[in-house]
């Protein structure tokens, strides 16, 4: 491993413990190899950043490309650790995951695939939030709280993010982006994109969501944008009755931030498994706010006194995330029940942040 350049072809990858394999080209990541055959490995950001796809690498060489040293080390690397979702082989290779496969069984897996899309749908729907619709060229299965990865035309630079739609309709996705000032997929979106474009789109990813009926009774904590694979998931947990209560608090700076307020206010009113409490962290009632303000991740700690037999889903900046993680753990919530998605941004990539 390392100091090597990747080599153009096929290689056979394994994983030794469950003896499966696939075929991975040299500029190929080998989660990306692993997924389309079908065989899951754990993940979550594909961006280098999380570090939940760390693999052991048990026989042959791998280069890892843009790992950061951040979230792989150089004692990780000489460990022979690599990030799945970064390295490619440079021979054949035996792996093994490091996180347990265990905690995603409960998971249902779906091949990862190309489509071809055709956007269908640019709707500003808050001061800085635009949901893209996409009509793809096939159905793709997803669990609800899995996100894709849009290919930024013209730039050919790859960036995540969630389905907000319902997973009944799979060849038409919904995705709801938060504009970052000088950002390559934003200034796309808002400024270039429209309706009728082709947009090349991979998926799904991820492990975010509710696979399974629970007793606990669910509190979701969105920030921003972290608001669109709730969206989806809680469709399909009041569809499917696999919480008995489901709690969302929605939180952003000020009103105009805020979205698909009333669809959630109709939700709450038709289902009474559904409470939805949206908040804003900056004074605002010259803006006819009548609701709450302050934080999300302060605010579920004055709601509940304790959470213990509770869980969670949280969605949001990684701010965000570790915030409302340590509010829940405050407030008691065992930490394995707490299920985190952080919207990470992609890796720059200084000569000082890599090595190879
Ligand atoms: C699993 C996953 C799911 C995601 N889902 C969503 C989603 O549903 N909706 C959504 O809006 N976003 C989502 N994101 C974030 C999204 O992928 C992009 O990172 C974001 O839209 C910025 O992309 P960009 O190309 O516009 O900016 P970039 O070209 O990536 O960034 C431009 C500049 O802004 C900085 N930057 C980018 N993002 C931030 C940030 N958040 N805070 C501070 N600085 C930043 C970068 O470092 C860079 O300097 C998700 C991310 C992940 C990992
Ligand atoms: S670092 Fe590979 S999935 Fe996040």
């Amino acid at each position: 491993m390392g100091g090597v350049i990747p080599v153009a072809g096929k290689f056979t990858i394994e994983v030794a413990s469950v003896k499966k394999s696939a075929a991975c080209g040299g500029e190929q990541s080998v989660l990306d190899a692993f997924l389309r055959e079908d065989i899951w490995v754990p993940h979550s950001c594909t961006q280098g950043t999380c570090g939940s796809c760390k693999i052991k690498v048990l026989g042959g060489t791998v280069d890892h490309r843009s790992s950061p040293l951040y979230t792989l080390s150089q004692e990780e690397r000489d460990d022979s650790v690599a990030l799945a979702c970064q390295c490619a082989p440079v021979s054949d290779l035996t792996v093994e995951p490091i996180n347990s496969f265990a905690c995603d069984d409960r998971i249902p897996r779906h091949t990862l695939a190309d489509y071809a899309g055709v956007i269908v749908g640019l709707e500003d729907i808050a001061s800085s939030v635009r949901r893209l619709t996409v009509k793809l060229d096939a159905a793709m299965a997803f669990n609800p709280g899995q996100y894709v990865e849009i290919t930024v035309p013209g730039l050919g630079v790859r960036r995540q993010y969630s389905i907000s739609s319902n997973a009944s309709d799979p060849s038409t996705l919904a995705m709801d982006v938060k504009y970052t000032a000088g950002g390559a997929a934003s200034e796309w979106l808002f400024a270039r994109a429209s309706v009728g474009e082709e947009v090349a789109i991979t998926g799904p990813y991820g492990r975010f969501g509710l696979h399974a009926a629970q007793d606990e009774e669910v509190i979701m904590l969105a920030g921003g944008t972290g608001l669109a694979p709730m969206k989806s998931i809680i469709t399909s947990v009041l569809a499917g009755g696999l919480a008995p209560k489901v709690y969302l608090y929605h939180g952003d700076r000020e009103v105009l931030d805020l979205y698909d307020f009333e669809y959630f206010r109709d939700l709450e009113s038709a289902d009474g498994r559904f409470v939805f409490r949206p908040a804003v962290s900056r004074g605002v009632q010259s803006d006819g706010w009548e609701g709450r303000i302050g934080r999300v991740t302060d605010l579920v700690a004055e709601d509940f006194a304790s959470c213990k037999g509770m869980s969670a889903l949280v969605c949001g900046s990684p701010g965000f995330v570790d915030s409302a993680a340590k509010s829940l753990k405050r407030r008691r919530m065992a930490p394995r029940l707490i299920i985190r998605e952080e919207f990470t941004h992609a890796v720059p990539e200084p000569a000082d942040q890599l090595l190879n």
